[in-house]
This record gives structure tokens, sequence and C-alpha cells, in this order.
């Protein structure tokens, strides 16, 4: 039944690819419903059928037509909030290959990363597309995403995810978005021009960052997103003995609900524990170094336990005391 109150504003313009829609509900569109428990259910609108759940079911056609954010009735009385999915429950409820950023860490990379309109951007691996749709929604149309991934099966997840988000016509996708099978260590130096910002959501990006420093420009970001400590240390230590960045700034982000209603204002009783540790760090211009830290390292900071690898000012242990397998190498000179 469509309702007399809809308020014909204009659509969003197809060519700023928000994925976003103005206006009623039309058919082929995604819808969330939330319930009186607040348990969410998405699905795509089509003409003549049915949503079924445990309160009896709704006509798909009782809400074409309808201004999002409203309220129906099912037919065992169970009453439901009708909104489109906004990107951050798109992303945790669309179909996964690998595991995505979540949205507190997607929100922290697009503004710590400062990924901008028109911004060139690589990133690795794409996943199943999460954080894809968030940079695609920073970059814009005039950006360039190039996403690149390792296993196919994840790649063609990803697409589907986002073609799906930003309603990409029958054969068409994002015209920033270039989605690239392969490892990001081998592509990227045979990729053309250079970059304003790489992102690594990937396993090893300490691997990666002898190719990430060719394509950065001066003053480029590169931004690591890990879930472990020892992820953490060799991302970061990596970045400061290449010395052709500046100091990795290390963090990680909690996001804790809160309760209140009338006189009980609380911290709510749940919370995702962890996520993923981000750092970024920005490129020097070349054959530039950053200033050497007047801070010496804590105590034992690199002493003989330590076999990671080490910034060129910390000087190498005695032969007897480490390997020297991983030892200083300062590639800027
Ligand atoms: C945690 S998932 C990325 C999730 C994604 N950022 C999202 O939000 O949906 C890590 C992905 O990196 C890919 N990967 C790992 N090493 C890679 C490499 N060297 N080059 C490209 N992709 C890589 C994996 O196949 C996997 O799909």
């Amino acid at each position: 039944m469509p309702d007399s109150s809809t308020t014909n504003v204009p659509d969003v313009p197809a060519e700023a690819w928000s994925g976003v829609h103005r206006g009623p509900l039309r058919v082929g569109e995604w819808v969330r419903l939330t319930d009186q428990k607040g348990r969410r259910h998405n699905f795509e609108l089509t003409a003549g059928k049915r949503f079924f759940s445990n309160k009896g079911h709704l006509e798909h056609d009782e809400l074409i037509g309808r201004e999002e954010g409203f309220t129906v009735t099912s037919s065992a009385g169970g009453q439901y909030l009708v909104f489109r999915p906004l990107l951050s429950e798109f992303v945790v409820s669309m179909p996964r290959g690998a595991a995505v950023v979540y949205p507190k860490d997607a929100a922290q990379i697009v503004a710590l990363a400062d990924i901008f309109p028109g911004a060139r951007v690589v990133e690795a691996g794409a996943g199943s597309g999460a954080l894809t749709c968030s940079l695609l929604r920073a970059v814009g149309p005039w950006g360039r995403l190039t996403s690149y991934e390792l296993r196919e099966e994840f790649a063609e997840v990803a697409k589907r995810n986002v073609d799906q988000f930003f309603n990409a016509p029958e054969g068409a996708t994002h015209p920033a978005w270039d989605l690239r099978l392969g490892d990001l260590k081998v592509e990227l130096p045979a990729m053309d021009g250079q970059v304003d910002r790489v992102i690594l959501d990937m396993l090893d990006p300490w691997n990666c960052v002898d190719a990430v420093a060719e394509k950065l420009v001066p003053g480029g970001i590169v931004c690591a997103y890990v879930a472990t400590t020892t992820q953490l240390s060799r991302v970061v230590e990596t970045l400061r003995a290449h010395g052709g960045f500046t100091e990795p700034q290390p963090w990680e982000s909690m996001v804790r609900d809160w309760h209140v209603e009338g006189l009980a204002v609380r911290p709510g009783h749940k919370m995702i524990g962890h996520t993923a540790f981000l750092v970024t760090a920005r490129r020097m211009a070349p054959g530039e170094t950053p200033p050497r830290k007047t801070r010496r390292p804590a105590p034992g900071a690199y002493g003989p336990d330590y076999t990671g690898p080490r910034p060129a000012d910390i000087p190498p242990l005695p032969v007897e005391a480490g390997d020297g397998t991983e030892n200083g190498t300062n590639t800027e000179g």
C-alpha cells in the first residue's frame, strides 16, 4: 500500500555512486527489517513476494512504494522497523569469504589514512569487499581504488558485495574500482604510476613495505590493519627500519555502547573486545629520512631477545648475542 505522505525528494544522482537511494522503496532494492527484539532481516524487494518470520508473514508489496522509516505489522502481529540498510549495516550482514574490516575500523582507516575524493588508493586484500565499499565511498567516482586479492573465490565474493552495495547495473561496476587477482608484493611494482594511499589488510604486510615505498608519493600514507601483537611489532619495526617513512603510529580503537534509560545510565554489558590494530606512517620524499629520535628506546627493547628488524640508529647486537639475520637495513641509505 503506497503511503500518501511520500515526500517526492529527488533520488541521489546515479553518477555519485553513493550506494544510497532517496524516496520511495523500489523493486530490486534491499531493505532491513528490525523486529521488537532487535533481530535483523535483510532482503531484496520483489513484487508479489512474501517475507516469512516466526511472527507470520509480510507482503513485499506492502513495503514497495513507501518512504523508508516506518513500522509494519506482520500477519501474526509482529512489528518491524523498515529502513534501507546503511553501509555499516550492509558490511556486517553481507556474505563473507574472508573476515571483514568492521565499521569502527573502516571509519578509522578512512579518517586517519586521510582517504579523500579523487585519491589514488591501493588496498590488499580485497577479502569480502567490506573495506572496499568504504574506500570507494571516500575516493568517489573520480578517484581510483586498485584492490588486489590473492584468492579468486574471495575476489568473486568482493565483486558481488561491492556491486550489490553500489547498485551497479548489470555488467558494470563502480567506475573508480579496479579489482585485480594477484599477490600485492608481485603486482604492485608492475603497476603504472604512483598512489596517494596504500591500505594493507593481509597476513604479512611487512613483506610489502619495499614495494609500497616505491609506489607511494612523498607525503603518501601507508596504513596496515593487523590482528595480533606479533604482526603489529613486525610491521612497525619494518617500516622504521626501512628509513623512508615517518615514525609509525600504532593504535587500536574500542567502542563501548551505553545503556541510557532514566536513571539507569551505564556501559552496555557486551562489547567487541578486539578486532585489529592499525598502523599508519607517511612516506618521506626520495632520499629523505625522518629526524633521529632524541628519546632512547626502553632498556632491553632491542636487546638479545629481540630478533626483528632493527632501526638504523640502533647499534647491531654483538655477533654472539644474535644471529644477525635481520640486522638493521636502512634501504634509504
Ligand atoms: C582479512 S581479509 C581482507 C578483508 C577485507 N579488507 C574486507 O574488509 O572485506 C585478507 C585478504 O587478504 C588476501 N591476501 C593475503 N595476502 C595477500 C597478498 N599478498 N596480496 C593480495 N591479497 C592478499 C587474503 O586472500 C584475504 O582475502
